[in-house]
């Protein structure tokens, strides 16, 4: 586990099943429709308990890719999930790399709006989306720290689902960190 320390926050990476961790928000990587799918997506609707937050995600209707919308976390252990929408890597010509910032951006502002002081992110992305993971990293890493510097939040978690994914953010936050 790579910990910073950012006045009162912390940033760190963990290794693990995102949905057991106790977190005030939990974030998804979410499509437009925000029906559910597989990966992180089809793990926190099963955890939330599959129809009450399908109802929810219905009732938002949908959400663009770079942004982000919240809902209840039902039955898991955060209070809410931010469901966010990265892209799908193209050829890294399609503004991929701004379009991932801009779903960091807006969970932290929805965690943020809703006094969620630890939030808990997955490589958002980096699975189906095939967004190179160095490159999604050093996002992902750049934009904690960002946030941590608000000092708004207690604790930010990235959550790899392998120690080599681990490995590559907790690199990315490190160098970023130091930069
Ligand atoms: N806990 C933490 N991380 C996980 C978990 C888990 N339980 N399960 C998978 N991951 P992906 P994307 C990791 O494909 O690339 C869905 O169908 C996984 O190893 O879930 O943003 C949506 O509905 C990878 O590192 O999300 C969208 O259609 C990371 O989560 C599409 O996939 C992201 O992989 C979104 O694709």
């Amino acid at each position: 586990m790579t910990r910073i320390e950012r006045g009162s926050t912390v940033v760190e990476v963990v290794t693990g099943d995102i949905t057991a961790l106790e977190v005030d928000a939990m974030v998804n990587a979410a499509n437009q429709s925000l029906s559910g799918g597989g990966g992180v997506d089809g793990a926190i609707h099963r955890a939330a308990g599959k129809a009450k937050l399908q109802d929810a995600c219905r009732a938002i209707g949908g959400c663009p890719t770079c942004e982000a919308r919240i809902t209840e976390g039902f039955d898991l252990p955060a209070r809410f999930v931010i469901h966010a929408v990265g892209p799908r890597w193209k050829d890294g010509n399609k503004g991929e790399e701004e379009l991932l910032a801009g779903a960091y951006r807006s969970s932290f502002m929805l965690a943020e709006e809703h006094n969620a002081g630890s939030i808990a992110f997955p490589a958002i992305s980096t699975g189906v989306y095939g967004f190179p993971k160095e490159r999604a990293a050093r996002i992902a890493a750049r934009h904690c720290l960002t946030a941590a510097e608000t000092g708004k939040f207690e604790t930010i978690v990235l959550c790899c689902f392998s120690d080599g994914d681990a490995a590559i953010y907790a690199s990315a936050l490190t160098t970023e960190a130091q930069s």
